[in-house]
């Protein structure tokens, strides 16, 4: 599903070059959970922005669903980051003047989904992570767990087949983030492949496979 050849990254400031990450080769099957662990500032976001489409790479190859991308401008690679792949973040980057259940629509709004297949879609998401009767909450009236349930609903809404979280419980009291974990792990039993950053042993250890990144560079 995911396929990562010689990748390297390297960002530039004025005053320093920082190799972010370092000759990465990485696949990840169709249906895995993968955790990603390493130290703070070890290339891990970076990585996942890089499979995400968000980030380009400044050297190797990356594949998704078999298909390599040549441009990152182009409309096809485009539709693949918005259809292909799911985003969740620590900081759950809600839109705070937005409520539940508009938070978890806009994306499609944004993909021009007709309004009554959008209805569906978010209600199902929303019933999905057990949110239903919090959907005109806005952000701010919300726990974080149930922050993170809504912005899990948003990505799940767009049924990607990838989702790619970034310390998802990083915010969260261990309770509350071993739950978001079974939320995830749900979805990955329905099918949906999943790279997750963990610094929770814990959780890392209740997922398929472990990757450990160490200044750019997988280790172990
Ligand atoms: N936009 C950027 N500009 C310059 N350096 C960056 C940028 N983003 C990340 N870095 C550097 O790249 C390295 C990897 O960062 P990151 O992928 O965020 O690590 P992690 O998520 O493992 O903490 C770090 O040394 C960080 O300082
Ligand atoms: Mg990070």
């Amino acid at each position: 599903m995911i396929k990562l050849e010689n990748i390297s990254k390297v960002y530039r400031t004025k005053e320093i070059e920082t190799l972010a990450l370092d000759n990465i080769n990485c696949d990840v099957s169709e249906g895995e959970f993968v955790s990603v662990m390493g130290p703070s500032g070890c290339g891990k976001s970076t990585l996942l922005n890089i499979i995400g489409l968000l980030d380009e790479p400044d050297e190797g190859k990356i594949a998704l669903n078999k298909e390599l991308i040549m441009s990152y401008e182009d409309k096809k690679t485009a539709k693949m980051r918005n259809q292909l792949v799911g985003f969740i973040f620590q900081s759950f980057h809600l839109i705070k003047e937005l409520n539940v259940y508009d938070n978890v629509e806009l994306p499609l709004i944004y993909r021009k989904m007709p309004a009554s297949e959008r209805k569906q879609r978010v209600t199902e998401a929303l019933e999905k992570v057990g949110l239903t009767n919090r959907m005109q909450h806005y952000p701010s009236q919300l726990s974080g767990g149930q922050c993170q349930r809504t912005a899990i609903a948003r990505a799940i809404a767009g049924e990607p087949k990838i989702i790619l979280a970034d310390e998802p419980t990083g915010n969260l009291d261990s309770k509350i983030g071993h739950e978001v974990v079974d939320i995830l792990a749900g979805l990955n039993d329905n099918g949906t492949t999943i790279v997750m950053v963990t610094h929770d042993e814990a959780i890392a250890k209740s997922t398929h496979r472990i990757v450990r990144l160490f200044d750019g560079r997988l280790v172990g």
